[in-house]
């Protein structure tokens, strides 16, 4: 696998709003959303993820000041204990490393909160994000059957302990 030294992580800030909301308009196709759809790709949510509290944690990975991606620790500011993490890179980017950065830097800080768990879903048919979380500790919780405009499908819910070390 390639890698991307030139890759910079960062917290998402508002000087990300327009890099953000190119991305996600870039990556508004089906190909995406069958997969990735915590909430509508375009400049609407850019402008919400640059705008959260202080407690929705957001990422993005930028090259040369473009945005090759994005991940999140959801679902505190909604009481819930376990963040939800969500992550997309730019389908030009992927198998170059940008994933494993982002959900490194995720784990990082998610092991300096005050929670035991990091949780995520993902699709069944997802073979290459399954493989991805699986590597990095996540372990199956539950799955379900859900209706997708794909028809249905089997959702897993993985959860990964933040005491683990990160690979
Ligand atoms: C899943 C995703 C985030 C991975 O991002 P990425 O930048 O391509 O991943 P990386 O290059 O960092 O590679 C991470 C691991 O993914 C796997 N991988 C990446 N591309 C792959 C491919 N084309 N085929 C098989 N495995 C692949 C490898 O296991 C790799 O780890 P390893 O080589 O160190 O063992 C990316 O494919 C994506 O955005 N997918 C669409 C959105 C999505 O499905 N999000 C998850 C929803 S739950």
């Amino acid at each position: 696998m390639n890698t991307t030294p030139s890759v910079i992580i960062a917290q998402a800030t508002h000087s990300h709003e327009a890099g953000i909301a190119a991305f996600l308009l870039r990556n508004d196709c089906d190909a995406v959303r069958r997969n990735f759809h915590p909430f509508p790709l375009n400049s609407t949510t850019a402008h919400e993820i640059v705008n959260a509290p202080r407690n929705e944690f957001f990422l993005v990975a930028c090259s040369n000041e473009t945005v090759v991606g994005i991940a999140m620790l959801r679902g505190r500011s909604q009481g819930y204990t376990i963040p939800s993490f969500g992550i997309l890179v730019d389908h030009s980017a992927r198998g170059r490393g940008v994933g494993r950065l982002l959900l490194r830097a995720a784990l990082r800080s998610a092991a300096t909160w005050d929670c035991a768990f990091v949780r995520l879903t993902v699709f069944e048919d997802n073979i290459v994000a399954l493989h991805f979380y699986s590597t990095y500790g996540f372990a199956e919780h539950s799955r379900s059957t859900e209706a997708t405009d794909w028809g249905p499908r089997v959702k897993i819910v993985m959860l990964r302990p933040t005491s683990l070390p990160i690979p």
